[in-house]
């Protein structure tokens, strides 16, 4: 079988970390997504044909860029006998904390895998989106890059050999995504962590993260509400993001399970059951307001299918 000519593939956003998984949890946010069209070309390599959408100021340069640094990871393993053209269209903001550097190098993958004779699985797929999205963030991690591809809420194990488990969303639960209008770069969010951990902080948050999954599995709600707490990143972060800890407060004050930083922030997320969605993400809203900062906000059910294939030409 040959692979098409041309293929565009969406990615969505995704919140990282979810609190208690540093850099190995994620859920994605179907809401805002990225596109990248791949085309077949006769010169090797990767080029950057356009960047379009809400994209600021990103590199042109493929290895400069997560889209582009992806795909020529990919190229380096796979060796197809084409290069590759990329149109990247942003539909996540930048520094906002959702993902946007994984979802453009996944759908990148995700578009430029159509391209091939023979297409490879997705656990495959998400090792060239991790070098990409290293060119990002400074640092090789999965905890957007796996559920933009795979979608829901994952899990993902290792880094060279990485194992992704799809972990129950609890019944009637969703995610309120607030995005306020600031910047924050992911690697300055990364910089001002301590790389040391105080081992009763260890051990605090190594039972956050083994509760929190357990009572997604076991919809125990209870569990989910006593171990919804970062007790090592978040203190070390917040006071990047303006307003947090009144967002944070309103958010509980208004029945959420728990409140945390979207990834790197500067966006804010909560659970909270669907009868309480709605109040929860106005009143994070309005903390965000009192302190004059306007936001984006939606209110998902966490469930969204990864990255796909919308369009290619044979
Ligand atoms: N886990 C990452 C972080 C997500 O918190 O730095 C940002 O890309």
């Amino acid at each position: 079988m040959s692979g098409a000519r041309r293929a565009t593939a969406f990615a969505p956003a995704s919140v990282g970390n979810v609190a208690v998984g540093f850099d190995i949890l994620g859920f994605a946010v179907e809401t805002l997504g990225d596109r990248v069209s791949a085309s077949r070309a006769a010169a090797p390599g990767v080029a950057i044909k356009a960047i379009s959408g809400i994209a600021g100021e990103l590199p042109i340069i493929a290895a400069q860029n997560t889209a582009g640094r992806a795909v020529e990871a990919m190229i380096e393993a796979l060796s197809p006998g084409f290069g590759v053209e990329l149109r990247i269209e942003k539909g996540i903001p930048l520094g906002s904390g959702l993902g946007g550097s994984a979802a453009s190098a996944v759908a990148a993958v995700a578009a430029a895998n159509a391209l091939l004779d023979a297409p490879r699985e997705k656990i495959e797929l998400l090792k060239y989106a991790m070098q990409g999205e290293a060119v990002a963030s400074g640092s090789l991690h999965v905890d957007n890059i796996a559920p933009s591809l795979f979608g829901g809420l994952v899990l993902t194990v290792g880094i060279d050999h990485p194992r992704v488990k799809q972990i129950p969303i609890p019944t009637g639960m969703r995610a309120v995504v607030v995005h306020p209008h600031l910047y924050l770069a992911t690697k300055e969010a990364r910089a001002v962590l301590n790389r040391k951990v105080d081992l009763a902080d260890f051990v605090w948050q190594s039972a956050n993260l083994a509760g929190f999954i357990s009572g997604c599995y076991t919809n125990d709600l209870d569990m989910i509400r006593a171990s919804f707490e970062d007790v090592i990143i978040e203190p070390q972060r917040q006071s990047l993001i303006p307003a947090f800890a009144d967002v944070r407060g309103a958010a509980m004050a208004a029945n959420a399970l728990g409140c945390s930083i979207s990834g790197a922030g500067p966006t804010i997320f909560a659970w909270a059951l669907e009868s309480d969605a709605a109040r929860v993400r106005a009143a994070m809203r309005a903390a965000f307001a009192a302190k004059t900062i306007e936001t984006d906000a939606w209110v998902i059910d966490m469930t969204a299918p990864g990255a796909r294939v919308i369009d290619q030409a044979p």
